[in-house]
């Protein structure tokens, strides 16, 4: 798991707010249980004496420590079944006044055994959704909202199958892809004309992948490039951000999903991105998902047959056609 490093800050400072909140209302919940039940709040200040006291005694030298010390143990004892009885008789459970930590397998520090805990991983993907929302509309384009109706059902003379055929096949292949998303996946190359579905189905992807728990990082292909850009020539980057941070984040990232490849100015600096994307994450088993308008053989004069021969061997690629969508919305239809 390669973990974004601006994402995990923000994931932090939530854990840590939450955090924060906790404490204060246990805080606010013991001073509510002082002032109904003053004598609660003298255990607790004896309890806290005893506590230094058996302390003392353990570091005491010359004499025997442990007959004080089994005094004062069940004098502790005395006052902790005391304090849990008059809680209980005022109707709260024993436990009310225990700071129990929230998450007992890392006792609220966000980490065990050297790696992210279940917990801050959940903050972890709240935050990445939030980011992904950004640029994608993660609310409504869900796997659950995928519609078939917008796929025409008759098959034309210069394709094998229909339209909703085909997206019946791409639809099955994003979602197990999703599902099964792991360091054995495979890339994707999403292509046909605009208006088909192909930014819809990264963010289906988008959604399912950041829930199991991967880094993802979505972009246009135009935006990635201007950051490479202003890495490369150390420009700053657009609101303050960071753009080598920013280059990192697409290299390193779990899944990178590169959108509308192809719509971009090209150049050789163009050129020599992609093909540093597309190798680096190869080498580096990061998978990505490309969607464009071209065919392969377009992004072979486009880019490289470098860059083509790296696709063609190490991508699926999906197929999209038949009537684009936000025509038929627009009309009506
Ligand atoms: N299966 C679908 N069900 C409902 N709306 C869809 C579906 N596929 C695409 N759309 C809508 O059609 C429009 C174009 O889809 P989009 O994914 O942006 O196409 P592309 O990325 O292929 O150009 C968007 O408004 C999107 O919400
Ligand atoms: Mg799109
Ligand atoms: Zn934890």
């Amino acid at each position: 798991m390669a973990y974004d490093g601006k994402i995990m800050r923000r994931a932090l400072a939530r854990y840590e707010e939450d955090k924060q909140r906790r404490q204060e209302s246990y805080q606010v919940r013991r001073r509510t249980v002082y002032s109904r039940i003053p004598r609660i709040e003298a255990i607790d200040k004896e309890l806290k004496t005893t506590m230094s006291r058996l302390i003392s005694s353990a570091l005491q030298r010359g004499t025997d420590p442990v007959p004080a010390i089994r005094v004062l143990r069940d004098r502790n004892l005395d006052l902790q079944r005391e304090r849990a009885e008059l809680l209980t008789r005022h109707d709260y459970p024993a436990d009310y006044l225990e700071e129990k930590p929230n998450c007992a397998l890392c006792g609220d520090t966000g980490y065990r055994q050297g790696s992210v805990c279940r917990c801050l991983q959940e903050y972890y993907t709240r935050e990445q959704i939030k980011e992904l929302s950004n640029l994608l509309d993660m609310g409504t384009q869900s796997f659950d909202t995928f519609d078939f109706k917008w796929y025409s059902d008759r098959v034309s003379p210069e394709q094998e199958i229909s339209p909703r055929a085909n997206m019946e096949r791409n639809f099955d292949l994003c979602q197990d892809y999703a599902n099964e998303f792991g360091p054995r996946s495979s890339n994707l190359l999403l292509c046909g004309d605009p208006g088909l579905g192909k930014t819809f189905l990264s963010a289906c992807i988008a959604r399912v992948v950041s829930e199991g728990g991967y880094s993802v990082v979505y972009d246009t292909a135009s935006h990635i490039f201007s950051q490479f850009e202003s890495a490369k020539f150390h420009r700053d980057g657009d609101y303050g951000s960071d753009p080598e941070a920013d280059v990192n984040r697409c290299l390193q990232c779990d899944l990178l999903i590169v959108d509308d490849l192809g719509t971009e100015m090209i150049t050789s600096f163009v050129q020599s991105a992609l093909y540093q994307i597309v190798n680096t994450r190869l080498l580096t088993g990061k998978k990505t998902i490309i969607s464009t308008n071209l065919n392969p053989d377009q992004i072979g004069s486009r880019y490289s047959g470098q860059i083509l021969s790296r696709i063609e061997g190490e991508y699926e690629i999906l197929p999209f056609f038949g009537t684009d969508i936000r025509r038929l919305k627009r009309e009506g239809i």
